[in-house]
């Protein structure tokens, strides 16, 4: 078994990251997946700078949102990383929209991506749901872990945004 496989053979996962628990995410841990949020996204690739509040309500909203379902993985008794996003209705499937994964910086590239998402799928087969989607940066780090988990580029679907202009008259 090569570091960070996962090995539910013995009903429990093997890995790097062996003293890591990983259970449902919790109302109560959204402060703490704040702060992971916040370290996680100031790093590679993004380098982005999110207010506390903002990333707060972010995951605030997604986590109080119908059919939302998430994972979190604990190092000790400390959050180290999470998975958030909500199961949609597609047609006669159910999708997973995986709307947030971060892990904490000083953790990351030991196994606790791959187990979040491993507790996630079964999970997620568990609620009848056939797919997962997700949007993220093309060519990065983030893509590069996606596609070593199985994801890859929509056949079809694109991202589409259009900035809304400031300086316009109000209607
Ligand atoms: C993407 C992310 C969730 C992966 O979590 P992780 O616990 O590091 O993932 P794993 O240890 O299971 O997998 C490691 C793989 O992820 C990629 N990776 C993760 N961190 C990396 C880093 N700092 N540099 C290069 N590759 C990295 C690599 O493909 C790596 O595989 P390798 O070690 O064989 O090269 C984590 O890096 C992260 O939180 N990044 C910042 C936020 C983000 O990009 N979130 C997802 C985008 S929406």
């Amino acid at each position: 078994m090569s570091h960070g496989e996962a090995d539910s053979s013995h009903g429990m996962e093997m890995t790097m990251a062996q003293d890591i628990h990983v259970r449902p995410f919790s109302p109560e841990d959204l402060d703490a997946a704040t702060r992971v949020f916040v370290q996680a996204f100031a790093g590679e690739p993004w380098y982005e700078d999110w207010p506390s509040d903002s990333a707060r309500r972010r995951i605030a909203a997604i986590i109080h949102a119908p059919g939302f379902l998430g994972v979190a993985a604990f190092k000790e008794r400390d959050l180290v990383g999470f998975i958030v996003g909500r199961i949609e209705a597609y047609r006669t499937e159910d999708h997973f929209y995986l709307q947030e994964m971060c892990v904490l910086p000083e953790v990351q590239r030991q196994g606790i991506g791959k187990l979040m998402l491993a507790h996630l799928h079964r999970r997620l087969k568990a609620a009848g749901c056939q797919q997962i989607y997700l949007l993220t940066a093309r060519e990065s780090i983030a893509e590069r872990f996606y596609r070593q988990n199985g994801f890859r580029p929509a056949g079809r679907a694109g991202v589409l945004v259009a900035r809304l202009p400031d300086n316009e008259r109000p209607i």
